[in-house]
């Protein structure tokens, strides 16, 4: 019989594809099936070791997977160098790391099947791996995007939700994505993990502290990010419970005004339910998995490049041609 573990990876996975909408309807699950069908073991070994030398990675690779999909779809652009035609790809806009862990898996997945798995799928999987190992649950992820070759710097800022967005902002950035306010809500789970730096929150440390913020919290981020200059920016967790566990626990700080970004604190106000959407997922691991798995299968279908449109990059950092 079935393990807990599996059990709950099977549970997950079947409320997550009840929940996905026909949004993704152009990518197919078990896509590499015949052309590569090792590609997804493959991918998740190289991740998984990644992640096991690097626990960082985890939260890495997951954020890279979104800024990809939110900024001119799921096309793997965010990957893309700087060129002489091309000085200012996304990736010069807000710096983001996992490029070098890319790479490796891209040759791993090149080294069994050459030109056959696109970037921007390897971002998927890669990011539903590191959900794996952060969060302990899987869900299948479908595949058949391919790689775009357009990148711009300019387009981040006006597709990259700020952190300093109120919950008006908040819903029609995703709204402009075709994501609800419950994927919104979901996929915000994302900051149970991982790291932000002072400049992204010390708006609400000083010059006094933001009514919302736990006091206790508050005097504890103000001691990591002192006042004064934006070249000493420090990081601190996302989470200050269990910060490499990627759960629910975000939703709980977020009841108890422990979260760092005017945004995270956004989704306790506003007139879109964020509210009450935050304490059903505060209240419920397992329903919020699927909910997290299911935004993130809508999230990457995002404007996907499907057929005969855009290519398979022998290298994810730079276009074929
Ligand atoms: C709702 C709007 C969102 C805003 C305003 C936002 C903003 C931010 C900011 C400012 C940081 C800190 C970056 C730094 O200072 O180094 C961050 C980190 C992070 N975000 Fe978001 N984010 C949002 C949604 C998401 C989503 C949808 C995901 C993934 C599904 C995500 C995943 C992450 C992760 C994993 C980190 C930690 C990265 C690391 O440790 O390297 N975020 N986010």
């Amino acid at each position: 019989m079935f393990s807990r573990g599996m059990k709950l990876i099977l549970m997950v996975a079947f409320q997550a594809m009840s929940l996905i909408s026909i949004s993704t309807a152009s990518l197919q699950y078990n896509f590499y099936g015949s052309s590569c069908p090792n590609a997804e073991q493959t991918i998740s070994n190289v991740v998984y070791g990644l992640i096991d030398a690097d626990p960082s990675m985890a939260p890495a690779l997951l954020r890279l997977h979104f800024h990809d999909c939110f900024v001119m779809g799921c096309d793997a652009s965010i990957l893309l160098d700087p060129t002489k035609a091309n000085g200012s790809p996304e990736k010069t806009a807000i710096p983001l790391r996992g490029y070098d862990a890319v790479n490796k898996i891209k040759a791993a997945v090149e080294a069994v099947c050459p030109g056959k798995v696109s970037c921007a799928d390897i971002l998927a999987f890669a990011a539903r791996d590191s959900v794996a190992k952060s969060g302990g649950f899987v869900y299948p992820v479908p595949a058949g995007s391919r790689d775009g070759n357009v990148s711009s710097a300019f387009s981040v800022f006006s597709s990259i939700p700020s952190p300093f967005f109120d919950a008006g902002e908040l819903v029609q950035s995703f709204a402009a994505k075709g994501l609800t306010v419950d994927d919104l809500v979901a996929l915000s789970g994302a900051h149970s993990i991982g790291t932000a730096h002072c400049s992204g929150f010390k708006n609400r440390l000083y010059p006094t502290v933001d009514a919302s913020l736990d006091a206790s919290y508050a005097a504890a981020l103000r001691a990591a990010c002192p006042d004064g200059s934006a070249a000493d920016d420090g990081v601190v967790n996302n989470s200050p419970v269990s910060p490499a566990t990627l759960g629910n626990q975000y939703f709980k700080n977020a009841l108890a005004g422990r979260v760092l970004f005017t945004s995270d604190a956004a989704l306790l106000t506003g007139q879109n339910d964020t509210a009450e959407k935050v304490r059903e997922n505060a209240g419920d691991l397992t329903a919020w998995m699927a909910r997290f798995a299911a935004s993130m299968v809508k999230m990457g279908g995002i404007e996907v490049l499907t057929g005969a449109r855009g290519e398979v990059r022998r290298f994810c950092n730079v276009t074929n041609s």
